[in-house]
């Protein structure tokens, strides 16, 4: 007897999608491993519904702070193109839309589901399944939060894999782990090393200098190679987008999907502000959801920018302590308001 499906998928919780994906790692390609871990970070299940449940929806979005382009409904075919499983996105697009017409076991665990439509996708276009699970997890994912029409409704025409996303799986992984040069007797430097954060891939300019131990956001404000705000509304300088850059807005977060480590370590507030915004970063000491402008860099790494930012962790996660804010240092009033009202008693 078929099922429904959406049903299927709703059933689940943002922890147990969190646990499959994890549960799923060691299928999965390294090239994909931490970049399918940031993509949950970056659309949570548990917002999404919070929204979705709001009785008045515009009044919620103003409160949690959500600036920028939030909602999967909006970016079905494009949210998840930092993923090397992207290029594969209309094969597993199709087949996610062929299960939800013949779904008929609603016994079947969430992993085993994703693993299943890897499998058949990675079938039809010949290549090895541990490129695809990460794809099938985000794809799955972002049925959920769009809906099967919505879904449907989307081309599933995926970029074309450039710059160094051109490379084979295992070259983008050791480019990602390389330093830049330092010159022919770099290895005596010991002062004024370069580095570059790469944060977009898929373009040849898709990077920015960072000198050793500066901080991301700083190095980012440096570059006025491109009109940044043309990319992102919210690029007011550089492009990172900030506010504060001082833990305090939580503007300017990132994922880290290579050279996690050669970031500096989490500091307290850092730890403490990311739970106050509602980002869910994993306890690891260099973990690879961060604040940019609380990370300095050691080497070349290489990050994504998600397209919003907001502050929600009182509203939605309700595990987040009174804390004291630090004298204002952003014209962002609205945004320091948000984060007040999110440490003060509960707003609901
Ligand atoms: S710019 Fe405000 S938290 Fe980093």
């Amino acid at each position: 007897m078929k099922l429904n499906f959406d049903s299927f998928l709703n059933k689940f919780t943002e922890a147990e999608w969190l646990k499959a994906v994890e549960d799923l790692l060691p299928l999965t390609h390294e090239v994909d491993r931490t970049a399918v871990q940031v993509w949950f970070r970056f659309y949570p299940l548990n917002l999404f519904r919070f929204v979705e449940a709001a009785e008045d929806r515009e009044k919620t979005i103003q409160r949690l702070g959500l600036q920028g382009n939030f909602l999967l409904k909006d970016q079905i075919d494009s949210s998840h193109r930092f993923l090397y499983g992207h290029r594969y996105w209309k094969t597993v697009k199709a087949e996610i839309e062929a299960e939800a017409e013949r779904f008929d076991n609603a016994e079947i665990g969430l992993a085993d589901e994703v693993k299943k439509i890897a499998t058949a996708s990675a079938a039809k276009v010949k290549a090895d399944v541990s490129l695809l699970t990460g794809i099938a997890a985000a794809g799955l994912m972002t049925l959920v939060q769009s809906g099967l029409e919505n879904f449907k409704a989307a081309k599933g025409e995926p970029d074309k894999p450039k710059g160094i996303m051109a490379k084979s799986p295992e070259q983008i992984v050791a480019t990602r782990a390389k330093d830049d040069s330092q010159g022919l007797l770099g290895f005596l430097k010991t002062i004024n090393k370069q580095f570059s954060i790469i944060f977009d891939e898929t373009i040849s300019n898709g990077r920015f200098p960072v000198m050793n131990d500066q901080q991301l956001t700083s190095a980012s404000q440096a570059d006025k190679s491109q009109d940044w705000r043309a990319r992102d509304s919210r690029c007011w300088d550089g492009v990172i987008p900030i506010e504060c850059t001082a833990a305090s807005c939580g503007t300017c977060w990132i994922g880290v999907i290579g050279g996690q480590e050669k970031l500096s370590e989490v500091a307290p507030r850092e730890r403490r502000q990311m739970k106050v915004f509602g980002y869910e970063q994993p306890d690891d000491a260099r973990p690879f959801l961060r604040l940019a402008c609380q990370s300095r860099a050691f080497g070349n790494a290489t990050i994504v920018i998600p397209p919003w930012n907001g502050v929600f962790g009182k509203q939605v996660y309700h595990d987040v302590e009174e804390l004291e804010l630090e004298p204002v240092t952003t014209s962002a009033k609205h945004l320091r308001e948000t984060v007040r009202e999110a440490t003060a008693g509960d707003q609901k």
